[in-house]
This record gives C-alpha cells, structure tokens and sequence, in this order.
C-alpha cells in the first residue's frame, strides 16, 4: 500500500524538548517548519533542511498540524497572540507542561478560535525524544488524536486520556506522584540499607521485582506499555 503523505508540521519553541523534537520530524521525513523567540536556535535545524519562520503567523501558516513544546501556559499564550487569525483550521499540539485548569482554558480559547486543540504531556527527556524510553500523553480533540496519531508517534509512543484537555496533565501529575513516590521510598530503603553494607545496585532488582508483587498484590493487573 503506498505511504500516506506527510503532512507539513510546524514546530513553535526550540528549547531543550523542541530542538529534539523538530529534529525528530526532519529525520522521519516531514517537511518541517520551526519558530523560536531567539532566532538563532533554529539555525541548526535550518542547515538540516527545516524552514525558518520569522514571525509565529507565518509558522502557523506553513502547515495544517502546529506543535508547541513551549515553557509553560502564559508562554504559550503570548507566543500564539499575534496569530490567532492564523490557527483558523488547523491542529495545535500544546505540550508545555500547564495545569488541567489551564489546558482546559486554552483549548476553549483555540476551540474559539475556529481550531482543534490536543493537550500533551511529555514522559521523557531530550535524549528519550523518538526513542521508545519516552511516551506522550495526551487529551483533547480525538478526531485531532486520531487524524495525527502517526505524527504524534514520530515524537513518542502516544496515549490518549480522553476528550477533558485537562486530563492528560492529571495523568501527568498521577505518574510524576507514583515516580516521585517510589523514588523517596527508595532512598528510604537505600540509607537503612546503608548500615548494613548493602549497596543501592545490589537492592534495586529485588525492589523493582517487590514493587511489581506489590502492585499484583493489591489486584492490579498490568500490562507493559510500548
Ligand atoms: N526538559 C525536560 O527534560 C522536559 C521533560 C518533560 C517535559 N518538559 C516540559 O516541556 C516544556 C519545554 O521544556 P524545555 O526543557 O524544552 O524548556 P526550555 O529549554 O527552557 O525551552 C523553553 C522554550 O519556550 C520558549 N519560550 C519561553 N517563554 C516564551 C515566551 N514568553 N514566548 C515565546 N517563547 C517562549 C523558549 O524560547 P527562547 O529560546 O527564546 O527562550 C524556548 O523555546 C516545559 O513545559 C517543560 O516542563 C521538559
């Protein structure tokens, strides 16, 4: 069967999760175009065969699909101001990391604006980007989820939470909860391990091997994402 064609992805913030990001998109082929506030970040991307766009209307323009791995919420606001006429018909990916409330409030905002909105939460690190060692979370439009599914996973395996914008950052906040959580219960574990002269690499299979009973224990039955 032949490929389906790519379609044209624009990438909004080229900090330490964007430049991957874009870099991910010109690797697998897309045609691809990336703004940053400091222009000068993307020239790296530009020699790779990106295109430059000089203002975040023209970035919009470029493409029906517009990813933004942006600081935060009133960084994505204040970079999409000046293009709100510009988003009319097309797809925004926010992954900034945001609160529900917030996610909630800009997917009305962009929904008004004649948009879809896909809110996203990145489980990974610059160097996990396109790897299977990081996955996305996301919520929001579905029919945005499922028309872009196979672009989303140019970037990270992709879960869907749902049509709530905001429940892919309450899932965000259960898995950093239960990261964090195990996290402290092992350095716990380390220091009273420490008396008696067990080292932390000696502990770790047999606490990821009780964590794993534990789980099973309490009837949660799991299966390993991709
Ligand atoms: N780094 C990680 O390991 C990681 C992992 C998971 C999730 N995240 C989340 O991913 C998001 C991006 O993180 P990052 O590490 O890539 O951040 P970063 O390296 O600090 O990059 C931030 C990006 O946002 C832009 N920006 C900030 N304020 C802006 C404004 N007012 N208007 C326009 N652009 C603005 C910056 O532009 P300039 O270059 O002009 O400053 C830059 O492109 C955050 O929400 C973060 O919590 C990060």
């Amino acid at each position: 069967m032949p490929e389906l064609p790519k379609p044209h992805v624009t990438v909004l913030g080229l900090g330490r999760m964007g430049a991957p990001i874009a870099t991910a998109f010109l690797d697998a082929g897309y045609a691809t175009t990336v703004w940053n506030r400091t222009a000068e970040k993307a020239d790296a991307l530009v020699a790779r065969g990106a295109v430059r766009a000089v203002t975040v209307a023209e970035a919009v323009e470029a493409g029906p699909l517009v990813i933004a791995p942006l600081l935060d919420h009133d960084a994505v606001r204040q970079a999409l101001g000046p293009a709100t006429a510009a988003l009319r018909g097309r797809t925004l990916v926010n992954l900034a990391n945001s609160t529900p409330a917030h996610a909630r409030e800009l997917a009305t905002w962009v929904d008004g604006l004649g948009a879809c909105y896909l809110d996203g939460a990145m489980m990974a690190l610059p160097q996990t980007v396109a790897t299977p060692d990081g996955f996305f979370l996301y919520s929001g439009s579905e029919e945005a989820f499922s028309t872009y599914r196979r672009e989303l996973e140019v970037m990270a395996p992709a879960h869907y939470f749902g049509a709530d914008p905001g429940s892919a950052e309450i899932h965000d906040l259960a898995l950093l909860g239960t990261g964090y959580a195990a996290l402290t219960g092992f350095l716990h574990a380390a220091a009273l391990l420490n008396s008696v002269g067990t080292t932390p690499d000696v502990f770790a299979p047999l606490a990821v091997r009780r964590a794993g009973d534990g789980l099973r224990g309490a009837g949660i039955r799991h299966r390993v994402p991709r």
